[in-house]
């Protein structure tokens, strides 16, 4: 297994970091920046516009990727494909062209969970502001789990919209999303925030049944490039980009415009398109590691493994779940007496790179009794080895107190 280690030149370039941030962002296989080097080196050029010959072959790259994005989230269509910069972003451009397109008013409803990340919060906050609208947050039971009775209760004819992250970036639980569609009404749209499960798991989108998926393809093997999937096109079609400019307009006179068909009607800008292409050879990666299967059986391993070791230290406390099963390779914790920000400073100082503080989840963490945490989180490329060097150093952390 440690041989994937070898497939990302970071850790050749650095032979001592220890990185445990993955689910920050991802490191990058060379599989990936190979590509994308001969890509910009001999094709790379701008697309939808020319008819030249290395723009036609960037575009047919360019829709390849969304091809895969497809196939790979089992959607029917790559039309249904928008890739905008960032989770954020997608989010961003979501509430936004709901609000224009007058699809909530003044008090309807928004469920999200009380573990969303801010980038699935703070939208919908400005369109609070802005139309007062309701937000209303579905609590966790003992089990870190939705509380589904909180849910049902939540859920009323005032509910338009219910906004949920599919695997919490704080708890690290794998939410059950299915009860949820299966209770949604047709007058509900049902937004799914991906952007922690995709590093981990296939996402069927017709098993999910969702309206509109959103995730961030730089946490798996790609860089700091994003699609969202609108699911349904019908819902596209009736939806109002926020903002728009040529490509996305297909006629223009001095006093009118015509919106251009989906998908160009949500891709304004320039885009990103070498590492739009890139994403080809990201998921050539996922491939060549058996795609999700393998990653899988080497995260309970580390799982199991990273559990049995913090048995052993009774003052490291695991918050959240420590279930071995319905959970990510992630793990928050804090330690008796110590502020989460100098447990990742002593750790910095020994090229062990973790993440703390609020994990942009600062309502919640300000709502509870744990105030912060750090994190450690795992990917295809760390080793039991990791692991070891990491409590080490929580050891030497722990004896000079
Ligand atoms: C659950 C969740 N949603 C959204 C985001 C925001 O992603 P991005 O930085 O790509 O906008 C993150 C990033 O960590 C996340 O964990």
């Amino acid at each position: 297994m440690s041989n994937f280690r070898e497939d990302f030149p970071i850790f050749k370039n650095n032979p001592n970091l220890i990185y445990l941030d993955s689910t920050a962002t991802s490191q990058k296989p060379s599989l990936v920046m190979d590509w994308l080097k001969n890509y910009l080196e001999t094709t790379y050029s701008s697309i939808h516009r020319w008819l030249y010959d290395i723009s036609e072959k960037s575009e047919k790259l360019y829709n390849d990727s969304k091809k895969k994005v497809a196939k790979f989230i089992w959607t029917d269509s790559y039309k249904e494909i928008i890739y905008t910069y960032n989770s954020t972003y997608a989010i961003n451009l979501l509430t936004s062209s709901i609000w224009l397109s007058k699809q909530l008013k003044k008090w309807d409803k928004v469920l999200l969970t009380e573990v969303e990340h801010n980038a699935n919060i703070i939208p919908w906050l400005i369109l609070r502001e802005n139309i007062w609208i309701d937000i209303e947050y579905v609590k966790l039971d003992r089990n870190y789990n939705l509380d589904l009775d909180d849910f049902k209760n939540k859920y009323d004819e005032k509910v338009k919209i219910i906004s949920f992250t599919h695997v919490s970036n704080v708890t690290w639980q794998i939410f059950d999303l299915e009860e949820i569609w299966k209770s949604k009404r047709d007058d509900t749209i049902f937004i799914v925030d991906a952007s922690q499960s995709i590093p981990h798991m296939q996402i069927n989108i017709k098993k999910m049944n969702c309206d509109y998926l959103f995730f961030t393809w730089h946490k798996v093997f790609a860089d700091t490039w994003i699609w969202v999937l609108w699911w349904k096109e019908k819902l596209l079609k009736e939806l109002k980009p926020s903002f728009s400019w040529w490509w996305a307009i297909s006629s223009v006179g001095d006093n009118c415009f015509t919106y251009a068909k989906i998908p160009d009607k949500f891709e304004a800008w320039t885009q990103n398109i070498s590492w739009a292409v890139s994403l080809l050879k990201a998921f050539e990666y996922i491939e060549y590691i058996w795609w999700y299967e393998v990653l899988e059986k080497y995260e309970n391993e580390l799982v199991e493994y990273f559990l049995d070791k913090l048995k052993k230290y009774k003052n490291i406390k695991l918050i959240w779940s420590n279930d071995s099963k319905n959970r990510l390779w992630v793990f928050s914790m804090v330690i008796e007496w110590f502020h989460s920000n100098d447990v990742a400073d002593l750790l910095a100082d020994n090229n062990i790179a973790v993440r703390s503080w609020k994990h942009c989840a600062h309502s919640f963490f300000d709502n509870i009794w744990i105030k912060h945490s750090f994190r450690v989180s795992l990917y295809i490329y760390n080793t039991k080895d990791d692991i070891d060097s990491f409590f080490n150093i929580i050891i030497k952390i722990l004896n000079n107190k």
